[in-house]
């Protein structure tokens, strides 16, 4: 299920509940007047009725969060803020901070890209329905909103933090993309980008897309590992490498990964997709590449993940390692510095995949 939020007027981030008009007084029915249930309403249609009245338990909770606003009654904890709906489902922040990482971490995607927001070759995009899986600020759909003003462009995620100014061809919605989804219309390209530690199940996620896809359409999944590495050896036993272990073990307890790369391309073959292509990026951490394409990326990488160190490591070591969060602080103060060491040539890798749903199934 999923709550519209560009187009809605009643869940607006600077209110915190709705104004309405105070109803008209009522005046005494006329006795001859038809039972109440007959009389249709003065100057509205009559309801049209979803003749789909199944519903589960998820969309009545989804339609509650709705109607309750309580999407928007973000928790804190440790000083950071976290998604309402669905809470504790995600443990990454949705604060400002981090919401400047994601439009950081975005940059550097594009120029380790060479500026293609995606890979997947997008033809004749009039009338086309894309989607977007846990957008973020939603800068990735408001960019192709502005590439293909033809298509629709829709972008889901567990908090509103979009912004409203949006080209009139992007939507967001409040949505948890491992629930059934309630899309009338199925899609032509469905797009996820930097989902590592955020799926449970991801191959169902991918069969999900398939289903959710027009015969021709195109799946494209862009993640980068959270695993850090380095071809020379500098960063063995150091505080950053220590990190990356009980980061990783957290969220392996926490039924997450947070290296969903490699097997990217194989639950897409595994869900139906044809055509499948696969690249690796690498991106550096710091600036100590030659290159001057890799040495850009590397800044941007570095900053990304030093301003997002706290957020990604304050839940998930307090709550599933059981450490206080001071000691979580002293050991990413000791991460930051080897970051910023010259010597430490740490990267990790981006997978991005796509395929085709085949034209006949
Ligand atoms: C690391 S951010 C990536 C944001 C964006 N895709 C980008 O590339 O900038 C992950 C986002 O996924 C959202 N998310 C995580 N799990 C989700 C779920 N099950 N359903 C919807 N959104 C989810 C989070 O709220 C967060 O905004």
């Amino acid at each position: 299920m999923s709550i519209p939020m560009a187009e809605s007027t009643s869940i607006n981030q600077s209110s915190s509940a709705p104004e309405h008009e105070p109803p008209p007084a009522q005046s005494a029915a006329p006795i001859q007047e038809p039972p109440i249930a007959q009389q249709p309403v003065q100057g509205e249609r009559q309801i049209a009725v979803d003749t789909d009245s199944s519903y589960s338990e998820d969309d009545l909770s989804t339609y509650t969060a709705s109607l309750t606003s309580s999407v928007l009654n973000y928790p804190t904890e440790n000083g950071r803020r976290y998604h309402a709906f669905r809470p504790g489902t995600y443990l990454f922040p949705n604060d400002e901070p981090e919401q400047d990482r994601m439009d950081l971490q975005h940059e550097m995607y594009l120029r380790a890209c060479d500026g293609k927001l995606h890979l997947a070759p997008l033809a004749a995009t009039k009338g086309k329905r894309f989607l977007d899986l846990g957008t973020g600020t939603g800068i990735w759909c408001v960019e192709m909103g502005d590439c293909y003003p033809d298509a629709e462009i829709i972008g889901n995620d567990f908090s509103p933090v979009q912004p409203t100014m949006v080209p009139k061809n992007v939507k967001f919605e409040v949505d948890d993309v491992e629930s059934q989804w309630a899309h009338q219309k199925k899609f032509d390209y469905i797009h996820s980008r930097f989902m590592a530690g955020s799926i449970a199940d991801w191959p169902k996620l991918v069969e999900r897309c398939y289903e959710n896809l027009n015969p021709g359409g195109i799946i494209e999944l862009q993640d980068g590992d959270f695993v850090t590495y380095s071809e020379d050896g500098t960063t063995k036993g150091t505080w950053l490498e220590k990190w990356n272990v009980d980061f990783a073990n957290a969220a392996k307890q926490g039924g997450r990964t947070v290296q969903p790369g490699p097997q990217l391309e194989e639950w897409v073959r595994a869900a139906g997709f044809e055509d499948v292509h696969h690249e690796k990026i690498r991106l550096p951490l710091g600036m100590w590449p030659k290159d001057k394409k890799l040495k850009e990326v590397g800044a941007f990488n570095l900053v990304q993940l030093k301003e997002g160190l706290e957020g990604f490591s304050l839940a998930l070591f307090t709550r599933v390692l059981g450490w206080s969060p001071e000691e979580v602080q002293v050991l990413l103060t000791k991460v930051r510095k080897d970051l910023s060491d010259s010597h430490v040539h740490a990267q990790n890798d981006m997978h991005i995949v796509w395929g085709r749903k085949p034209l006949s199934t």
